[in-house]
């Protein structure tokens, strides 16, 4: 196999895309070469993921395309990776022609070992979940990337059990992951001209590990990463509600170059439909973790996740989601119609009883809700200066670049003479409800 290309496409959550990272490490260790051109690859890797039915539903279609490459390449490999592979097991073995190998999660150390097996013929899975890999001593290849910003996972897992949620089965126990290896690379990263980082785990405020001088949680984590260098930026996702403390909050003021941007996914305004979830907060102990983050930092972005129609939901819980939204004054969200998911505690318990069209309906009220708040928290923003970091040229026109804020807004502005890293001042000038448009200061 040396020397052998392999292409890979990701699916789903940031964990993954870091996954893939991890997975390409492995793979060049054991001497395969990356190739970003799917025409040249011998071994395809399909990164999965589970979260909706709608999100397996574009794999099995993409793999039925996959499948029509053979034709041109009969020695093509192609494996199934992520959190399909790991939920249906060899079950996708039988059921789609396109697939010669299956590995989850935790099994990304065994790929060149079953590469090889499917190779020789043989239909091979490894969907064994561990209580204990983190992956911590692979350095991750970074993919795609603008060599400013990266994403570094610092835990694996989730036993949180929300009612709808198949991560817990995916993924498997909650570990974190050694801090020593996080610290150092993120402090690689920086020496290499890296200028952001966001800390990956499915409920990052659960974050411990021991270190020689005693345990370590995700504030004292956060703190060792942001003293790095003050020009390093660290962004971290996903906190969970019931876990965000005001001791993380201080850390955050202490700190300038912790991004003042928090993802704290509600779910539902309702709390019924909270503890129906199984989330282990109300819409009163939310709205006081809001406060408390507006109190501490009053410049920061809070963005969230909402699901409509979760199994008995009213019309009144679902207005209980709308005016909590109006109360918060999200800057940002991730909505989604509720999508059962085979195995979870709501599929055995609860009925999947809200029609289709009332979720297509409760859906589009609150995506238009939320246009009308992220409009209106960027218009706040008109004639401000941020400090942004320069990314990318901006995807619209060559004359411009974009970047982020702190607050993780999206901005554009004229290029001049600037490069990806660079901090540039940047006054704005107008917006849409997705984007800030500015000149530099
Ligand atoms: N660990 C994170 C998010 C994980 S999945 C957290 O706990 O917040 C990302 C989002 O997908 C969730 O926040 C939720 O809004 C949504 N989601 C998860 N399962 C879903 C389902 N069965 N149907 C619809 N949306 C779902
Ligand atoms: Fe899923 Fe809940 Fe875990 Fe998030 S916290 S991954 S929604 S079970
Ligand atoms: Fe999807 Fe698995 Fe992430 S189900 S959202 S890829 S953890």
């Amino acid at each position: 196999m040396e020397g052998k290309k392999i292409y890979i496409e990701t699916y789903g959550c940031q964990m993954n895309f870091s996954d893939s990272e991890i997975i390409v490490s492995v793979m060049k260790d054991a001497d395969y070469s990356f190739t970003n051109e799917m025409k040249d690859a011998d071994l395809i890797f399909v990164n999965t993921c589970s979260i909706r039915e709608h999100a397996e539903q574009r794999v099995r279609k993409r793999l039925s395309e996959l499948n029509s490459l053979r034709k041109k390449k009969p020695h093509l490999l192609i494996g199934l990776l992520g959190c399909m592979a790991e939920r249906l097991k060899d079950q996708l073995l039988h059921e789609e022609k396109a697939v010669d190998f299956i590995a989850g999660p935790d099994a990304y150390r065994n790929l060149p070992a079953l590469v090889d097996l499917a190779g020789e013929g043989q239909k091979v899975t490894d969907v064994i979940l561990s209580d204990y890999e983190t992956y911590a001593d692979i350095n991750p290849v970074r993919l795609g990337g603008n060599g400013v910003s990266a994403f570094i996972s610092i835990m694996r897992g989730c036993e949180n059990y929300c009612a709808y949620c198949v991560v817990p089965y995916t993924r498997g126990k909650e570990r974190s992951r050694d801090s020593e290896t996080i610290i150092h690379e993120a402090k690689e990263l920086f020496e290499k001209g890296y200028r952001e980082i966001t800390l990956l785990g499915q409920n990052v405020n659960s974050y411990k590990s021991v270190t020689p001088d005693g345990e370590i949680d995700f504030t004292g984590l956060l703190e060792k990463v942001a003293d790095i260098d003050p020009l390093l930026r660290i962004r971290f996702a996903t906190s969970h509600p019931k876990d965000l403390s005001d001791r993380l909050l201080m850390v955050m003021v202490k700190y300038p170059n912790i991004c003042r941007s928090i993802h704290l996914p509600v779910q539902s305004g309702n709390t019924r439909i909270l503890e129906k979830m199984n989330r282990k907060y109300t819409r009163e102990w939310y709205m006081n973790r809001l406060t408390a983050i507006r109190n501490f930092l009053p410049e920061c972005a809070i963005s969230t996740d909402i699901i409509c129609g979760f199994s008995s939901e009213t019309v009144e819980e679902h207005h209980d989601t709308l005016s909590l939204m109006e109360w918060a004054k999200f800057d940002y969200a991730y909505m989604f119609k509720y999508s059962e998911r085979p195995d979870t505690f709501a599929e055995k318990k609860y009925p999947d009883d809200i029609a289709e069209e009332t979720k297509t309906k409760r859906l589009q009220e609150v995506i238009a809700l939320q246009q009308k708040l992220s409009l209106e928290s960027n218009k706040k923003d008109v004639g401000k200066i941020f400090e942004v970091l320069v990314e990318r040229e901006s995807r619209r026109s060559k004359d411009f670049v974009s970047g982020r804020n702190s607050q993780n807004k999206m901005i554009i502005f004229p290029r001049k003479d600037f490069v990806a890293g660079d901090y540039v001042q940047v006054k704005i000038l107008r917006c849409t409800a997705a984007t800030l448009i500015g000149e530099a200061d």
